[in-house]
Order: structure tokens, then sequence, then C-alpha cells
């Protein structure tokens, strides 16, 4: 019995550690954020044990009628905060969002363009995850490697030679928008489904900086809720779709993929979307400042960011060949003994390196924009990062410049009210 409890209080203590350690870390992946106080509430709610399999006012339980109401909101937002037609807030994350319209959409033996995974495509698209489930034909677009941005004339030549039955762009390494616009004629030839996956830079498009991907020749958007859109782990798909188009994606999700969803994340999920009608167009215009000023600042310093023909990039995302200094797997361990985490990405000429040892590392500037850093901060940052990926300190001297950097920073910033960040984190102190 005892031995159970310490097993259950060891876990408790492990939580404490691991939130101690974000508390005094400068988190760069460049998929993840924190959610507002407000948002975080809804998570700890009763609606986190329940069951609502269906739609509003169509169910298997009782006992949904507050459901009901919370997910017409929820759906209500997401059409006012995207322009969309159609909101469905049910997917429990990104990848399952995806394998909705997947399912929704595309037969087995049916064909579908995607980005390539050394383009910096996700596992979801292809023929090892979700699309291989589905058993489909895949074909990747043409990409231009120093900027990971599908090359819209070869692409469009491509679309029109396979006639894909669905169109997927949108990647995980997503510096610069998806050249929806260029390539729109070339869908409308072979009329394919246009299907755009946001799930990174989702709070960027609901800020209105990135692109409007619904506008420019979508027809769905799928994207996860915790990136850029900085709200609890959960999926949502966006629709200007025709009736039938969307039913299919509907039954994709239930019974296609999933019957619960979380309630209490789908809560959660309106409420961010309510913070982001507020607050969401500054929030994404201080991500990109950021993300470009800490490009400019780690390639100013000697560090080969990629993309400089461009500005080095249009999103919350900047992407860096660290082969010099050792590569992406030595570098991502060194820093995050130095307290700075983020991530060892592959890069397009590493088709010969494994994952766990690829050429770059990927950074994202949404999770310490969202707790205050301006361009001045930023700036310090690339210095700390430069020193740190060019000399290799001791880690305990990075750490003491990291810990002076963030202890700055402790609110959670455009979001309803001047709440503390990490009030309920606390409650485990
Ligand atoms: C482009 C893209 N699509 C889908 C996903 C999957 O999202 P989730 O982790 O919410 O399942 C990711 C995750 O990083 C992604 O980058």
């Amino acid at each position: 019995m005892t031995g159970n409890l310490d097993e259950a209080l060891k876990l408790r203590e492990l939580a404490k550690e691991h939130n101690r350690f974000f508390g005094d870390s400068i988190p760069l992946i460049a998929s993840e954020n924190i959610m507002s106080p407000l948002a975080l509430e809804m998570l700890i709610t009763d609606l986190g044990y329940r069951y609502a399999e269906g739609l509003p006012h169509h169910r298997y339980y009782q006992g949904n009628f507050y459901v009901d109401q919370i997910e017409e909101k929820v759906m209500e937002l997401g059409n006012r905060l995207f322009r969309s037609r159609q909101t469905d807030p049910r997917p429990v994350s990104g990848t399952n969002a995806n394998t909705s319209v997947i399912y929704g959409l595309l037969k087995p033996g049916d064909k579908i363009a995607t980005p390539d995974l050394s383009g910096g495509g996700h596992i979801s698209a292809a023929k090892f995850g979700a699309v291989g489930l589905r058993g489909l034909n895949i074909v990747n677009y043409p990409y231009d490697q120093e900027t990971m941005t599908i090359l819209p004339d070869e692409a469009s030549k491509l679309i029109i030679r396979e006639k894909p039955k669905v169109c997927l762009v949108g990647q995980s390494v997503f510096l610069f928008p998806a050249p929806l616009k260029e390539m729109r004629d070339a869908f409308q030839e072979i009329d394919a489904k246009v299907w755009y996956d946001g799930a990174h830079v989702l709070g960027l498009i609901a800020g209105k900086q990135f692109q409007d991907p619904l506008r420019e020749g979508a027809e769905v958007i799928t994207g996860s809720t915790h990136k850029t859109l900085p709200g609890p782990q959960h999926g949502i798909i966006l629709g200007n779709a025709d009736d039938n188009t969307w039913r299919s994606i509907q039954r994709g999700v239930f019974p296609g993929t999933l019957s619960n969803h979380h309630l209490n994340a789908m809560a959660a999920l309106g409420v961010t979307m309510a913070e982001e009608l507020e607050y969401g167009e500054a929030y994404a215009k201080q991500t990109i400042k950021n993300a470009r000023t800490l490009a400019s600042g780690l390639h100013e310093a000697g560090i080969m960011v990629l993309g400089e023909s461009r500005a080095f990039t249009e999103s919350h995302t900047l992407v860096a060949d660290v082969r010099a200094n050792g590569g992406g797997k030595k570098i991502a361990e060194y820093l995050e003994q130095c307290n700075i985490v983020l991530n060892k990405n592959l890069l397009p000429w590493d088709d010969n390196k494994s994952s766990q040892d690829p050429s770059g590392i990927r950074i994202g500037t949404q999770e310490i924009t969202r707790i205050g850093f301006k361009e001045s901060d930023v700036k310090e940052l690339a210095s700390i990062m430069a020193w740190a990926i060019k000399e290799m300190p001791d880690p305990a001297k990075v750490r003491e410049k990291v810990h002076n950097l963030k202890s700055g920073f402790r609110k959670v910033q455009y979001c309803f009210g001047d709440l503390d960040a990490y009030k309920y984190i606390e409650l485990y102190r």
C-alpha cells in the first residue's frame, strides 16, 4: 500500500521537477506553447470526465445539455476567428484532424499530393504515417531546398500530370506561406480538393499575419491548437466546403477516427479563440518580429540560418544548419543542459542521415513571445545562444545567463487578465 503511495508521490515530485525545469528554461520548441489561466481552468472542470459522442443535439448519451451549448459556442468562435463556414472542434489532436480528413475525403488507392518529409512535411502525410494507413498513393511536390517552400510552377505541372484527388499543403517546418494562389489554376484544372495543414501556423493565420488559406483556394484547414494558437493539446478542422464534403469530413471525425472527444480541451480551445479574437493580431505580429530578430542575430554571429535570401522567415520558425558546430543532435543536447530547449531537425540535404542525427536545429519564438519577449530580449537571447553554440562553454555558465534572462518573464501575455502564468502550477509547489 505504502509502496504504491510512494509511486504516486514520486510521479508528483517528477512533475514538480519538470515544472521547475521549464520555469527556469527558454522554451524554443516550435510546436509548443503555454495556455492562459482562463483556458487552463477549463481543463480541470468536470467536462474532462464526460462523454458526448456525435454532434450537438444528436448525442448518444444523456447529460449533454451544457456540452451542446459549449460546443456550439466553440464552433461559432472558430468561424468568427478564421472566417470559415464550418468548424469542427472535436479532433483531439492535429494528427486526429488529419486522419479525419483523410478518412472522410479519400479511399484506399486514391492519390494525394503532399510535402516531402525532408522538405518539412509532417509524418501524418507520409507513407509510414496516417496517409499510409489509408493505403493512399503519394506524390511529393518539388520544393526549394533553401527556403523549404514548394516550387509553384514545377508543383503545378506535377499536379496536372498526376491528378491527385486531394492536394495537401502545410509543413512542420513552415517558414514561408504556401504558394496556394500560384497553384490555384492547377488545382482547378483537375478539380482537386485543396487541404491546408495549418498545425504550426494556425495562430499566425488567426492573427492575420501569415496567409489566408480559405481565401486563397483551400477548402479545408486542419490544425493543432497548441502551437502558434496558444491553446490546449487538441485539434480543429475549419472549412469553406460544400455541404457534402463537410458531412464526409465530419463522419471522418466521428465515427471515422474518434469516439468521444475531449470536452474540457474543447472548452479550453473556445476560451483561447476568444482571447485570440482580442489579442491574436498583436501576438502574431510580435512572434514573427521575434523570429526574424533571432534569425538575424544568430546569422550575424556566424550561425548558418537558412533562408537568408528571404530574410530567414515569415513565421514563428527558423532553421539553422549546425553541421559546422557538431550537428543537430550534439547542439540540441548541449543546449538542453544549458536550459535552452529546442529540437534537432532534418534538413533537405539530409537524404542519407538518420532523423536521430540530422544537420539542423529548429527554433520557434511563439512561446517566448507569449511570456513577453520583445526584440531587445531576443537580441540578448541570440547572443547567449550564438556564444553557447560556437564555444560550448561549461553549461552552468550558460544556465546562469538563461536564469537571469528568464526571471524577468513570469506572466502569460496576450490573454484576459493580468494573471500569473504559473498560478495553477504553483499549487503543486
Ligand atoms: C504540419 C503538422 N501537421 C500535424 C501535426 C500533428 O499535430 P499533433 O501533434 O497535434 O497531433 C504536426 C505536429 O507537429 C505538424 O507539424
